[in-house]
């Protein structure tokens, strides 16, 4: 569904990604490991459209992303869980998790079928829904940011260091929250990023390592995990 054909991106004049080749199949969730700086972030920012390719083409489901602008890819069904989570503080969550569908357009009818979709997934943002998106602890706006990501992910859903930084109780919550996504749409395709693997335990069915902006080959056996 979604194909890297050799690209590569600058910033400020230094490469950070070099011909990165690989493709993310429907229905699988897909890690993305590699130290701070490997260049995990720039990776989905450019999937996303938010960084331009010195090199290289990006086709989703058979269209070549450089002809969609940026703010048209959440109309493709394409979610993003930005490390930064931003929640617009002057928004209730719910209306933070309604914009990105609203944005595109998408019938209320369905913006409503996704949020009960959406809430299915993540049953603690039930209680934060009349909240301020600025009353948000750390670790509940990363559920908010899981939520907002599903609700314009239909395809794809990207998702940027989740785990970092969550405490375990909530670490636990989020890995069910996506092994419940996967039930509910097995067609779904998850790309997450993680400096520290371990914290994704075994939710990944592919592992890839990206190092100073290279995509390592999985060591043998990478995704019979060892942990
Ligand atoms: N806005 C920026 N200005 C300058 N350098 C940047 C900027 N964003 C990222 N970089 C550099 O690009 C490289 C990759 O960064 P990033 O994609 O954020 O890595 P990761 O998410 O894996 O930690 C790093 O060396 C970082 O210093
Ligand atoms: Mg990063």
């Amino acid at each position: 569904m979604l194909k890297l054909q050799k690209i590569s991106t600058k910033i400020a004049g230094i490469t950070v990604l070099r011909q990165i080749e690989t493709e993310f199949k429907a229905g699988s969730l897909v890690a993305v490991v590699g130290h701070n700086g490997a260049g995990k972030t720039t990776l989905l920012r450019a999937i996303m459209g938010l960084i331009r390719l010195e090199e290289g083409r990006i086709e989703f489901n058979g269209r070549d992303l450089a002809t969609v602008p940026d703010h048209r890819r959440a109309s493709m069904g394409i979610g993003y869980a930005p490390e930064e989570r931003v929640m617009f503080p002057t928004f209730t969550v719910e209306e933070n998790l309604r914009l990105p569908c609203e944005v595109q357009r998408m019938p209320k009818q369905e913006t409503d079928r996704r949020l009960e979709m959406t809430l299915q997934v993540v049953p603690q943002l039930k209680d934060m829904l009349a909240r301020s998106g600025a009353a948000l602890s750390g670790g509940q706006g990363k559920m908010a940011a899981l939520g907002r990501a599903l609700m314009a992910g239909r395809n794809l859903v990207l998702l940027d260091e989740p785990f970092q930084g969550l405490a375990p109780v909530l670490a636990n919550q989020y890995a069910e929250s996506l092994r419940r996504l996967r039930d509910l749409n097995p067609e779904l395709c998850v790309i997450v990023t993680e400096s520290n693997g371990s914290l994704l335990r075994d939710l990944p069915d592919t592992t890839l390592t990206l190092e100073r902006g290279e995509l390592a080959a999985a060591p043998h056996g990478a995704s019979h995990h060892l942990y």
